[in-house]
């Protein structure tokens, strides 16, 4: 085993948004952080003044590539003894009706959001079930506590996330190792911008014609309006993060901003169907929705 002496904090997806508020918050921490991305975009810490140092490492790390995640943690486990926090954070965003994905683009989205993430777990488990120790945090979503059109992909990804993360806070509690979802709900940034639309959901958000375009026309700006309007910024949500990091108890679910707090209050409170109907009359224009098409 290697350098036990300071906690080390893995980071996926630090190269911007929450997981570079997250790197920036910790910098100046007694954690030895790790922060990845993918190789194409390492060049973004030198810019942002994160540079390696004696408590720093930049790691290439694609979450979809197997052999970058086994490189990753079977460097930690040599040289520092295993992850001591693992923080699941990078994540991408499809934006498509179910209709509009195809059986690759459904897999690109859970690889991403899910299936790496998981098997980044699998492979940190080892060293933090032999220290009796460790700390896991997901980054999941409100998209995985409820699901809204047009993000059929995105939700089932976290819904997966969430899932599992509830299966793995009882199977490894008895080491001692803590477990936890960390959910924000709309976030004043520009991730929006940067959800992938598939092929056929570009086709139908360029065509006026197409049977699902006023879904895209009326959801997209709704959803941009919440972001920009939401008071909740990426480094209150990082803050959020170390607070779970730190905690001696940290609970499962951790809503990470206020709509996440009043979203999982209407879940939990409201009648099932009474929720579904509510949330669907609340959809923008939803009456125009389904006018065209076969
Ligand atoms: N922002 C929000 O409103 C919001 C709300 C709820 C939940 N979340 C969740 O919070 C997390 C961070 O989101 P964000 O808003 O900060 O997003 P973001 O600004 O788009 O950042 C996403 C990060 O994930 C990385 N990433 C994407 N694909 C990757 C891959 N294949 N391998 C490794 N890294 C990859 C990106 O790296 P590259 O630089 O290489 O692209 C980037 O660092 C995500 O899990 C997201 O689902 C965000």
């Amino acid at each position: 085993m290697g350098d036990r002496g300071t906690e080390t904090v893995v980071v996926t997806g630090a190269s911007t948004g929450l997981g570079l508020a997250l790197a920036r918050r910790l910098l100046g921490s007694s954690y030895r952080l790790v922060l990845t991305a993918r190789a194409s975009s390492l060049a973004r810490f030198a810019a942002e003044g994160i540079g390696e140092g004696e408590r720093v490492h930049v790691r290439a790390l694609d979450v979809t590539s197997a052999a970058e995640r086994a490189a990753l943690i079977d460097e930690i486990d040599a040289r520092w003894g295993g992850v001591d926090v693992l923080v699941n954070n990078a994540g991408v965003m499809y934006r498509a009706v179910l209709e509009h994905l195809t059986h690759d683009e459904m897999v690109e989205q859970l690889e991403v959001n899910y299936l790496g993430p998981v098997d980044l777990i699998r492979r940190a488990l080892p060293a933090m079930r032999a220290r009796r120790a460790g700390r896991i945090i997901n980054v999941s979503s409100v998209g995985g506590m409820m699901a809204m059109p047009t993000m059929a992909a995105y939700s089932a990804s976290k819904f997966a996330l969430e899932g599992a993360t509830e299966s793995l806070y009882y199977e490894t509690r008895p080491w001692g190792i803590k477990v936890s979802l960390v959910q924000p709900g709309f976030v004043h940034s520009d991730a929006y911008q940067l959800v992938h639309l598939t092929s056929e959901s570009q086709h139908s958000v360029d065509d006026v014609r197409e049977a699902y375009h006023a879904h895209y026309e009326h959801m997209a700006p709704f959803i941009a309006r919440l972001m920009r309007l939401s008071r909740a910024t990426p480094e209150r949500v990082a803050k959020v993060i170390e607070r779970t990091m730190r905690r001696r108890r940290p609970p499962l679910r951790v809503p990470a901003t206020f709509d996440a707090h009043l979203f999982a209050a209407l879940r939990r409170l409201l009648p099932r169907g009474f929720y579904h109907w509510l949330l669907y009359r609340n959809l923008p224009r939803v009456k125009t929705w389904g006018q065209l098409g076969p």
